[in-house]
């Protein structure tokens, strides 16, 4: 697992020195779920025709901000004139759209194919690479993951991504429901959008 290619994606760091940073930034639970993602996300591209090593490095840091402090997200946000709409959200959405721009200036990744998957990672998009559907279906349905309906998921991330990614933002969006909690609007127009290009 140490030889992946990044050269094409421009990184002046190399696999172990990326592993570094999220060590020091990651707790061991969220570090060692980026790893699998990171997996299953280049099955997913192999299996399907993506690119193997772009869906393996997003999957790898689809949540490397994820442990950064409000605070730290919002300065971002106002330092790099982000939409300031997104100081109306949280870390659920910051993560995925601000932690592209902690990982651009931390490693030095400027790949737009890699950082648009970690933006879409939290709420998809009506516009997916095949890219971002690996990393977006990785994340949730990596070997560790159990929760009502994994198995279903796992079912249709077999037979096509297209209709794991709208299982994926129906599952979601019933989840924050049941949760009571809020739905960042994108998350509707990706499901709109997917839900009638799924089969399920
Ligand atoms: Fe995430
Ligand atoms: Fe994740």
């Amino acid at each position: 697992m140490n030889d992946f290619k990044y050269d094409d994606i421009k990184s002046n760091l190399n696999r172990d020195q990326i592993l570094d940073r999220m060590h020091d930034t990651l707790s061991d639970f969220r570090y060692t779920h980026c790893l699998r993602v990171e997996k299953v996300s280049r099955g997913l591209a192999a299996e399907f025709g993506g690119d193997v090593e772009r869906a393996g490095l997003a999957g790898l840091l689809h949540d490397y901000a994820k442990e950064r402090s409000d605070e730290e997200f919002i300065d971002v946000i106002k330092r790099k004139n982000l939409d300031p709409e997104l100081l109306n959200y949280n870390n659920a959405i910051w993560h995925g759209i601000v932690g592209a721009e902690i990982i651009k200036d931390e490693l030095g990744i400027y790949d737009e194919d890699v950082l648009n998957a970690i933006r879409r990672h939290t709420v998809g998009a009506t516009t997916m690479t095949q890219v971002d559907k690996c990393v977006f279906v990785g994340d949730f349905i990596e070997p560790e993951r159990d929760f009502p309906g994994i198995k279903t998921a796992r079912a249709y991330a077999e037979k096509s991504l297209d209709s794991a990614v709208a299982y994926e933002l129906k599952h979601s969006i019933q989840h924050l429901v049941e949760k009571n909690r809020e739905i960042y609007p994108a998350t509707f127009i990706s499901y709109n959008y997917w839900i009638t290009k799924g089969d399920l």
